[in-house]
């Protein structure tokens, strides 16, 4: 319930007493760049790009981190604010090795965005840019510390958002890196693949292995889902180039998972594509199998079902759900041994 005012850009604003000037700024409409900010966590402060200019204060100040107070009087579009996101855009350009057209990010990098928006080209510092090799000895996740700005949200998501704990910063100055422990490759470390890192990393610093080479952005479309993993019923977005998944990633403002998934839900989508996957059903015939039309098959399995109920009874049939199915699914086939076949014979894998 908002019970504070401030001036937000020479309107007055209402907020609730603990908000940041970023979170009043947004829910009034206000853009404000950020890279380090990541929803729900805790603010860094890291990246500065969301500085704001406050009446009275010494310097300009990072909205994500500052908590809105009482009659503040706060400016985000003023030419000294402009000028220090420049200053900033410029100096993480000049950190890395930013190659905009080689990158598997082009087109998603809010680097490459900002640096377009407010008119930053490389080149003005020399920088220190350390040339890191790629790491790509694992089958998912693909790391170019070369491209890390150093936001720590792959820090944020990987320890207060998932709570895996695999990774953290490491080492100082010019040579601070994300780094799991003993900054091993991913595959040797506590990671468990979730890809959280790679949905909330703002460059191409880390990216889908899988997805790699088989489409930008601008070419693919997105498809909303939900996960066919288990009965949580996460949304997801398919990325799709001419019919073909070419990555998944977690719908960011839904519930349940509000952007997470699990190392299933991102990653293991293979089986649609698979050319041995089964797309009619099989009858079994003499020892051998061929393939039936779904009437036929149903009808098959139907009629056998009645033959057994009507020669041993009902409860001589029993029925056991899978764990990977959806809860609907679940419910169904407690309802079709209940109701349709008559036992109480129904069960679920994940009990076993
Ligand atoms: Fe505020 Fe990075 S978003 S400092």
């Amino acid at each position: 319930m908002a019970t504070a005012k401030l001036r937000l850009n020479g309107n007055e604003v209402e907020f609730t007493p603990g908000d940041t000037i970023l979170q009043v700024a947004w829910r009034n409409g206000v853009k404000v760049p950020t890279l380090c900010y990541l929803k729900d966590c805790t603010p860094t402060g890291a990246c500065r790009m969301c500085l704001v200019e406050v009446t009275g204060a010494r310097t300009l100040v990072a909205s994500c981190a500052m908590p809105a107070a009482q009659g503040m009087e706060v400016f985000t579009d003023t030419e000294k604010v402009h000028r220090a996101r420049r200053l900033a855009i410029e100096l993480l350009l000049s950190s890395g090795e930013h190659n905009c057209l080689l990158c598997e990010a082009n087109g998603e990098c809010k680097l490459q965005e900002y640096a377009y928006e407010y008119g930053v080209s490389a080149g003005r510092f020399e920088g220190t840019a350390k040339h890191y090799p790629i790491e790509d000895s694992n089958p998912l996740i693909i790391r170019d510390f070369s491209k890390c700005i150093l936001c720590g949200r792959c820090v944020q998501a990987c320890n207060e958002v998932q709570v895996n704990r695999a990774i953290g910063f490491g080492y100082r100055g010019a040579e601070a890196k994300i780094i799991t422990t003993g900054d091993r490759p991913y595959d040797q470390s506590d990671c468990v693949f979730c890809g959280q890192c790679v949905q909330v990393c703002p460059t191409g610093a880390l990216t889908e292995k899988k997805a790699k080479g088989l489409g930008r952005p601008w070419e693919t479309k997105k498809i909303r889902t939900t996960c066919p993993y288990c009965g949580v019923g996460c949304q997801m977005w398919l990325h799709v180039k001419g019919n073909r998944i070419i990555k998944v990633t977690a719908v960011e403002e839904a519930q349940p998972n509000r952007g997470r998934l699990c190392v299933k839900g991102r990653f293991g989508y293979d089986f649609i594509h698979s050319p041995e996957r089964l797309t009619t059903p099989l009858i079994k015939e003499n020892g051998e199998f061929r393939e039936a039309s779904w009437d036929e098959a149903l009808d098959l399995v139907a009629n056998r079902f009645m033959e057994i109920k009507e020669k041993h009874g009902p409860d001589s049939i029993a029925g056991v759900s899978c764990a990977r199915s959806t809860n609907e699914d679940s419910y169904q086939m407690q309802k079709l041994f209940r109701a349709v076949i008559g036992t109480n014979n129904i069960d679920h894998c994940a009990r076993t």
